[in-house]
């Protein structure tokens, strides 16, 4: 493959590194690639989930078990996981409280279609760790925000819905969109690559970008739109952080138009105790969450204000009877909300999130500091225990975020990694420290992040 050069990166340095590197990749990874060959012949993409070829190494990796900050393969190889299954995982795989109660609650019916006996419980902890007092429970962070959009039409009566260009909130079909080009009148698209979409996005949707509360006025005025909803950092097209004093528009702009404001927390818990919302008092409406909120059991939350189930209320005795449309039958199962009351009462904790701070925080300011010894004009950003950096300054918004992006060379350094026990995200850069996560893991990352820019790195 050729790699066009940008500043600081000799782009043959990268063609040579890539071509070894996936060399090495195969010679470490027999058993896998073994185990690869078995799955084609029943597997899409020789994969149970076909995502799950995104690594982009040249065989699928087969994991034998993850625990706390480890993942080991089916060849023996370890790593150092900084990508937790992409959030699920954030408080370490398998942390003991999670495991506790999968063994314990999963001996005692795992799913009955009527509520558990700590459902009461479980309530009362959600509405004190969150700040919202009403909630309701849902497989996947996807069903959440599916769930919560139709709760935001039937409850406004408008049909249209606001999201920030760049967002990811699950695979909601009107949340899958990008938004044109300003002087382009039609505003927003599907996104590009959507299999069987037949969902027409301009009817129900507007995309606007994000830190533009102009354009989020502009589009909340036409009295079109029931609900916004919104990362409070963008964390799926790099990161992109909120100008000071945008999210507190954001709720004024929609309370002015008596527009429901969703935030999704499903990637922000990262934050602080109690997510984002809770630590900078944004004062959703509405408060997503899934991913990590059970310890990466399937399970997702929506809570909400009294204003908001009183809506719901009013809905319900207004409407004629038969299916909602809204469910599943296993969500808020018994194993779920079991996890889910471990989770609160064990993972999120003021001394787990301080560890997984603090451990953030010293590999930002390492990954700094390597950046300017490399003279590379690359920023990082963090959101708590969460973090990216990026191959330019940081993005003001999603389209901005998307230009500096760079999937060859992110692939390329992940592959490295890899190949050195060290797991990256698939997708752009992102990084999680886990309670458990050390300087000393940190260190590794670093040493190793800094052995591939010097190999690359034209300035070098
Ligand atoms: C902000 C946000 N919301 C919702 C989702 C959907 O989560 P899930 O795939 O678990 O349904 C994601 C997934 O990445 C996400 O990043």
């Amino acid at each position: 493959m050729n790699y066009a050069r940008r500043p600081g990166i000799d782009g043959e340095a990268l063609s040579r590194l890539v071509a070894r590197e996936r060399e090495r990749f195969l010679a470490t990874h027999a058993e896998s690639a073994r185990l690869g060959v078995r799955s084609a012949a029943h597997w899409l993409n020789g994969v149970p989930m076909h995502w799950m070829r995104d690594w982009n190494t040249p065989h699928p990796l087969f994991v034998r078990e993850a625990r706390g900050v480890e993942l080991t393969d089916v060849d023996g190889n370890r790593y150092i996981d900084f990508c937790f299954g992409d959030t699920g995982a954030m408080f370490g795989h398998s942390p003991p409280p999670i495991a506790r109660a999968l063994a314990e609650a999963g001996a005692n019916g795992i799913t009955c279609m009527l509520p558990a006996e700590r459902s009461a419980r479980v309530g009362e902890k959600l509405a004190e760790k969150f700040g919202l007092p009403f909630w309701q429970m849902t497989q996947t962070a996807t069903d959440a925000n599916r769930n919560v959009l139709r709760w935001a039409r039937a409850i406004t009566g408008r049909p249209r819905t606001l999201v920030f260009d760049g967002c990811y909130h699950g695979t909601v079909e009107e949340t899958l969109v990008r938004a044109l080009p300003a002087h382009d009148r039609a505003g927003t698209r599907a996104r590009a690559g959507l299999i069987g979409m037949n969902h027409d996005v301009s009817a129900t949707t507007d995309a606007v970008p994000f830190n533009d509360i102009a354009a989020v006025e502009k589009v909340l005025a036409r009295g079109r739109t029931a609900a916004v909803i919104a990362e409070p950092v963008m964390t799926n097209i790099g990161m992109v952080l909120p100008q000071e004093g945008f999210m507190r528009a954001l709720r004024e702009v929609t309370r002015k138009y008596s527009v429901l404001l969703v935030i999704d927390e499903t990637h922000t818990l990262s934050s602080a105790l109690g997510g984002y919302s809770t630590a900078q008092k944004l004062e959703p409406d509405i408060w997503v969450c899934g991913k990590a909120i059970a310890g990466g059991m399937p399970c997702a939350v929506f809570g909400f204000t009294r204003d908001v189930e009183a809506g719901m209320r009013r809905v319900q005795a207004d409407r004629a009877g038969g299916h909602s449309g809204m469910g599943t039958t296993l969500s808020a199962n018994a194993l779920a909300l079991a996890c889910l009351e471990a989770s609160l009462d064990e993972l999120m904790t003021a001394a787990n999130y301080q560890a997984m701070h603090d451990t953030a925080a010293y590999l930002s300011e390492g990954l700094g500091r390597l950046f300017a010894r490399q003279s590379l004009a690359w920023h990082v950003a963090r959101v708590g225990a969460r973090l990216e950096f990026g191959f330019g300054r940081p993005p003001r918004d999603g389209a901005e975020s998307e230009r500096e992006a760079w999937p060859e060379l992110e692939h390329a350094i992940h592959l490295f990694l890899l190949n050195r026990g060290v797991l990256l995200t698939p997708f752009h850069n992102m990084m999680l420290c886990s309670p458990m996560t050390t300087t000393a893991h940190a260190d590794t990352l670093l040493a190793h992040l800094q052995e591939c820019l010097r190999e690359i790195g034209s300035a070098a």
